[in-house]
């Protein structure tokens, strides 16, 4: 992409720095979106689930909106350590929205199945190959170092969720979702 010279003028050379670069070339959605397909194939892979791969498993992740002010900061510190910060590789900055996503296999966590409550192993796999339901996530089972529960609600060793969380997209036997 070629810059409109009265865009260079207007910022004046001091003012483009790797930052403003970035910000002016901030892709689409629709490129970020293939970019995450992409993480996520990685991110299921690097898992090494024990189960087989026509088992139903769940992954999460958390968003983290980076506030605008505070942009310029996060985005220099996250380019300028770029190959440092890809060794962690269950993050996913998406640049459209100023979210860094956090992802996570859905340890413990309890769905509806088969009639009764099912139980994911610590990986967020199931036994089996399909539920007959809608795949809900509504709680986990409280455990020694479960301890931050925000509103949600303990009851019986189980901690169920405030709000139920519905997968939001599924890659092959593995349901995403947002919590
Ligand atoms: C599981 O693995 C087999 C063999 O690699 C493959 O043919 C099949 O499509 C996979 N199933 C899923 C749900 O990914």
């Amino acid at each position: 992409m070629l810059f409109p010279f009265h865009w260079i003028f207007y910022l004046g050379a001091s003012a483009l720095t790797w930052t403003t670069i970035q910000a002016l070339l901030r892709p689409s959605h629709d490129i970020v979106k293939r970019e995450l397909g992409h993480f996520e194939g990685r991110y299921i892979n690097i898992l090494n689930y024990k189960l087989h791969n026509e088992t139903v498993k769940l992954i999460g992740y958390k968003k983290i909106k980076i506030p605008l002010e505070e942009i310029d900061a996060f985005e220099d510190h996250y380019f300028t350590n770029y190959a440092e910060l890809q060794k962690f590789d269950s993050h996913f900055y998406d640049q459209a929205s100023m979210e860094l996503r956090i992802y996570f296999p859905v340890a413990g966590a309890l769905i509806e199945g088969q009639g009764s409550m099912i139980e994911a192993n610590e990986l967020g796999e199931f036994e089996i190959e399909d539920v007959d339901g809608d795949y809900v996530v509504f709680g986990r089972k409280q455990t020694d170092h479960v301890h931050d529960v925000h509103g949600n609600i303990i009851k019986d060793g189980v901690i169920y969720l405030a709000v139920k969380a519905h997968p939001t997209h599924q890659i092959s036997k593995v349901f995403v979702y947002d919590f």
